[in-house]
């Protein structure tokens, strides 16, 4: 698949087949995502991978409105994207570099979690990004730690599903050319 290509048939999966992802790809797309480029190279993003079906049961269960309850339960994998906190857009004194302040954090995340999408696609397995999810419970669920900040969850898997992209905007809408 050229780059154009995975770019315009990524699709968010919504419904996912009963079948199950190899770690070895889960790896593999990981290790792919790490190329994103950050601040720095600072390479703050990381990811908890929640293979385990009970672990993902309580998620659906008791941390996600009604709408992504019924994305994960088709789900066989979950990833939660990480950030370590206080590096991304900080200068060694802890000052902010520039006025975006920790944007920049979420900045890098979002490059990250779109590599990692790309990257599943390439190897045939779809993803969704949801940003809804309880953001008290499901971090402290999964051990993220106090210098960290989950950014997203991505539900991950064979896609059940083939939906047409949704509409984009017009070039006139999307760019100025001075
Ligand atoms: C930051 C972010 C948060 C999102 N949160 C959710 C979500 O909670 N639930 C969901 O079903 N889709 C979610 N989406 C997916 C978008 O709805 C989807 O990307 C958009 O409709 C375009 O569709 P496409 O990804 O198939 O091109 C999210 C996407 C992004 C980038």
């Amino acid at each position: 698949m050229n780059t154009l290509d995975a770019i315009k048939t990524r699709r968010s999966i919504r419904r996912f087949a009963d079948k199950a992802v190899k770690k070895q790809d889960i790896e593999e797309i990981i290790a792919a995502a790490a190329y994103a480029p950050s601040w720095k190279n600072t390479q703050t993003a990381g990811y908890i991978v929640i293979c385990d079906a009970a672990k993902k049961d309580v998620i659906e269960k008791t941390m996600l409105n009604a709408h992504n309850a019924e994305i994960v339960h088709t789900a066989p994998v979950l990833v939660a994207m990480i950030s370590k906190r206080g590096i991304c857009g900080y200068n060694a004194d802890g000052s902010f570099t520039t006025k975006k302040g920790e944007g920049w954090q979420y900045f890098d995340a979002g490059i990250a979690c779109q590599t990692f999408c790309l990257a599943a696609h390439e190897k045939g397995l779809g993803t969704v990004i949801m940003g809804l999810y309880d953001e008290d419970k499901l971090p402290q669920f999964l051990g993220v730690k106090e210098d960290e900040q989950m950014t997203a969850l991505i539900a991950l898997g064979y896609p059940g599903t083939h939906p047409s992209a949704p509409a984009r905007k017009d070039m006139d809408e999307l760019a100025r050319f001075l």
